[in-house]
Formats: C-alpha cells, structure tokens, sequence
C-alpha cells in the first residue's frame, strides 16, 4: 500500500471534513501519498483527483459540509461507469480507497472492491440508518441541529398556546426524530418504525391542553412524512392552532459537535489501519463506545435493532 484515496459520496454531513482530515494526516504520517478525490464517484469516473497534504486539510476539523464536495452519481451504478472508476484509479497508481458516506455509497463501494480495488467505508450520514454502528458521522450535530430548532419552537408554541408540529430528515430511519424528541421534551414523536394513529395524537394532545401545558410538540419524521398536512387535521380535530415547521437542509450543515470530531478522527484512523494491513472490503464502525470493522456484506445486511426503551421513555416522561 503506498497511495490511498478519501472521497466522500451521498448527503453531505457534519464531520465529514473531520474524516477526510484524519484519513489524510494519518496516511501522510505513515509515509502513503495520499490522494483526494472530489464530488464522490462522480468526481473518480471524471478523474478529478489531487495530492493532498498536510496543509490541504488545514482549520477544517470545525467546518460542516466537505471540502472535497459529494455527489450522487448515476453512471457509478451501471457496470460501465465501475469499470472507468478502475482504470482511473489504477492510472493514478491508488492501491486503496476510503469512502465516506451512507449505505448507497457503501453499495457502491462493495462493488468496487469486487473489482479489485482495496475499499473501506466511514459511516457518514446525518440519518444513523446504518444498522452495524451506533453512530454515524453526523448524526450527534444534526440532533443537537433539531434540538436548538425544536427549544426555539417550544418558546412560540408557549406563547401562542398552539400545537407545533417540526418535520425532521432521516429518510426511513426515526432515529434523528427521536433523539431529538426526546432530548427537546417533546410530546409526541411520530417515527416510520412505529405505527400511527391520528386520533391517539389529537386526544394526548387535547389531554395535554386540559392540563394546563401551554406548548405542544410533535416532532415528525420525513419517512411518515407530510407535516402541513398534519397540522391541518390536527387543527381541525382539536380545534387548537397548529402550525408545522419542516426544518429541511438546515439539518445537513453546521459545525461538527465534539462527538462527530471525535467520532470522525478515530474513524479516519482505522480506515488507514485497515488498509495498511491489506484489508478491504471493510466498514467503520462503533459500538459500546469501541471502534470496529466488519466485513462490508454482513454490515449492509445488519437489521435494525428499533430502540424501543427510547421510545418507551419518550412516551412517559413527555406526558
Ligand atoms: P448515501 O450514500 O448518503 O446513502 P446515495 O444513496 O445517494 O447516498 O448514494 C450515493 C451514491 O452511491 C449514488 O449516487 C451512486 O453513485 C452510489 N450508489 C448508490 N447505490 C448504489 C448501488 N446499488 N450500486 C452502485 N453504486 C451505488
Ligand atoms: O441522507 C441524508 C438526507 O438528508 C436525508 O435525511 C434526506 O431524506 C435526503 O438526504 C435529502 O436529500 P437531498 O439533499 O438530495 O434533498
């Protein structure tokens, strides 16, 4: 192993610059060349790709987005564009390939390593949907992202006496929307993983108004999606204002919390271990507070373990 290369791919998110810096220091500190690769695959089928040093990732461990910018990429799902992606890297003379992202990109990159080329994959998403870690890159900043929205909400929805109702990301995964919940003292957390019912949330929320509670929040996941419209029944069921918020793109940017920097730089670490040992094929990961690799297969394959404590507390102390 003597050059490697760091591409990020997918939704951009909060310490992915922190990975792309500790992949590249700790590369150069273990004398490989290393080599940055922008706008994800898209970027490794035009050839777009540089030396990196030391000072190339110089004050950006605090910055949000990545300097190496992402982006999704049609021609890398077809066999053809793969196979350009090869003959690039192997024309740059790059023995390995760190990617960083979500589970399309870790698709992608367990494709490329059938062809040869030594892949590691950082979890790099601010959704947590990747069942085999705990934590993705990005994903503590964007709940603490909700929780500043949702304190902000709690302080108007007070003054009105209305029902808010926030719209967070996380495509299917209910993870953001909970964490968030929860840790914003929300009343209701409506998430895909479990089922919904209308009535229910109208009459705790008219139970919650019989109490005396001023506010009411829901915080909504975007996999069940549709926030306007659920204001509107809620209006009409409860007869109490209500308003909702989609809090959107906001959710992708900022600068990274300590965790993710932290996360992300011991990430960076062990995807140059990994390489160096001659390993691919292999994703990143943490669990019980231990960073780990697993063999890329098994890792998409992980089913999602729901946590239903979580839940469960949610439910009660926000009663
Ligand atoms: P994320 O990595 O955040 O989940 P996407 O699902 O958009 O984001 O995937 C990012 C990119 O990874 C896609 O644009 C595509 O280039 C590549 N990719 C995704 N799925 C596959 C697949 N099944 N086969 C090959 N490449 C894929
Ligand atoms: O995967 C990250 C994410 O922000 C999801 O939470 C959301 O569904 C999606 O990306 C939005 O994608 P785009 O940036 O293409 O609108």
């Amino acid at each position: 192993m003597k050059t490697i290369a760091v591409l990020t791919s997918g939704g951009d998110a909060p310490g992915m610059n922190a990975a792309i810096r500790s992949v590249v220091r700790v590369g150069l500190d273990k004398g490989l060349k290393v080599m940055g690769v922008q706008r994800g695959y898209s970027g490794l089928i035009n050839g777009e790709i540089f030396e990196m040093e030391r000072h190339s990732v110089a004050d950006i461990i605090q910055r949000g987005g990545t300097i190496l910018r992402t982006a999704r990429c049609e021609e890398f799902r077809t066999e053809a564009g793969r196979k350009k992606a090869q003959n690039i890297l192997k024309a740059f003379g790059i023995d390995g390939l760190v990617v960083i992202g979500g589970d399309g990109s870790f698709q992608g990159a367990r494709l490329l390593s059938k062809l040869g080329i030594s892949t590691i994959g950082l979890p790099g998403t601010i959704d947590n949907d990747l069942a085999y870690t705990d934590y993705t890159i990005g994903f503590d900043t964007a709940t603490n992202t909700v929780l500043d929205a949702i304190n902000k909400l709690r302080d108007t929805s007070s003054s009105h006496e209305r029902v808010s109702i926030v719209e967070v990301m996380g495509r299917n995964c209910g993870d953001l929307a909970l964490y968030a919940g929860v840790a914003g003292g929300a009343e209701s957390v409506i998430i895909p993983e479990k089922e919904f019912n209308e009535a229910e949330l109208c009459r705790k929320i008219l139970e919650g108004k019989l109490r005396g509670k001023l506010h009411n929040l829901v915080i909504l996941a975007e996999g069940v999606g549709g926030a306007e419209k659920l204001a509107k029944r809620v209006q009409e069921v409860t007869g109490i204002e209500t308003r909702a918020t989609v809090l959107g793109h906001i959710q992708r940017g900022g600068s990274p919390t300590a965790f993710d920097r932290i996360l992300a730089s011991r990430m960076g670490n062990r995807a140059v271990e990994l390489l160096i040992e001659g390993k691919s094929s292999r994703v990143v990961g943490v669990r019980n507070g231990k960073v780990y690799d697993d063999d890329i297969e098994e890792a998409l394959s992980v089913k999602r373990k729901f946590d239903d404590e979580l839940y469960n507390i949610a439910n009660i102390v926000s009663y």
